[in-house]
């Protein structure tokens, strides 16, 4: 048994594509990820909840980089993370970010904000890039906007353009932190529905969201955070109608009775 899972250890089974072992940061003193392991499958889609500063965003933010770690490591498809450079941003090219704000550039178009990485990351042809650009647009339900500048579109709009862009760049992952929550109610739904079709087709995702709803119906597995630690992790209908931790019985109660 001991060597099974040390060979293990050594290598990282073909079908793991994000691995964080023993993960550790601290803001000044506040150590807000805590020793953290956590191993997400090819095709996976994982949901990430917990309390206000529980360092769900600073986890994303670790897997692509965008916050540096000082313990422990993080692979994606078996590769480290690179420190900076040309690695680095063909790393984040494979990790798509999807935020809560939508980040488009104000001054290009929608279908110039979708061709964008692909043609200065990716090197892509433009003819080529435009063409993918149309057919994700298509995807996301927003072609029709292809021309106007994001300020022209919605907020639900906005934020399928900012899914259809990430996923120019064919990343291996797609990490989405909150992307709903700065949304008019009636606009959640599109976007949701965006996520669970791309759950649908196989793409492995990270999503942090207080949508319980899609997580009982997308997610694979719920990891739970509280205080810069994974506190519980469980399939969706074991942690909503089963949680173990106190922590996460007393969250629960909080968002699902309001
Ligand atoms: N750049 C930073 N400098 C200092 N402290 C930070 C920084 N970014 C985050 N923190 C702190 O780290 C902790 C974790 O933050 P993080 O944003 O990861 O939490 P979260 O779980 O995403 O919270 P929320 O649900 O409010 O988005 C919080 O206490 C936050 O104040
Ligand atoms: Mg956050």
């Amino acid at each position: 048994m001991t060597e099974v899972s040390v060979t293990k250890d050594a290598l990282p089974a073909a079908d793991d594509l994000v691995v964080l072992k023993n993960v550790n940061k601290h803001f000044g003193a506040l150590h807000v990820l805590q020793d953290i392991d956590l191993t997400i499958a090819r095709g996976e889609v994982v949901v990430v909840i917990g309390p206000s500063g529980s360092g769900k965003s600073t986890l994303c933010r670790a897997i692509n980089r965008l916050e540096s770690i000082e313990s422990g490591f993080i692979t994606i498809d078996g590769k480290p993370l690179p420190e900076e450079g040309k690695a680095l941003a063909r790393l984040r090219a494979d990790v798509g970010m999807v935020f809560q704000s939508f980040n488009l550039f104000a001054h290009k178009t929608v279908l110039e904000n979708v061709m964008l990485g692909q043609l200065k990351v990716r090197k892509a042809d433009k003819k080529d890039a435009e063409e993918k650009a149309r057919g994700l647009l298509d995807r996301v339900g927003v072609s029709a906007q292809a021309d106007k500048y994001p300020a022209q579109l919605s907020g639900g709009q906005q934020q399928r353009v900012a899914i259809a862009r990430a996923l120019a760049m064919g990343p291996k992952v797609m990490l989405f932190d909150e992307p709903t929550s700065a949304l008019d109610p009636e606009m959640i739904n599109e976007v949701l529905e965006v996520m669970q079709q791309l759950a649908r087709d196989g793409m492995t995702m990270v999503v942090v969201t207080h949508e319980m709803g899609f997580a009982r119906s997308a997610a694979n597995r719920v990891v739970f955070m509280a205080d810069g630690r994974i506190v519980e992790e469980a399939v969706p209908d074991q942690f909503f109608s089963n949680p173990r931790s106190d922590r996460a019985k007393d969250f629960l109660s909080k968002i699902l009775h309001h």
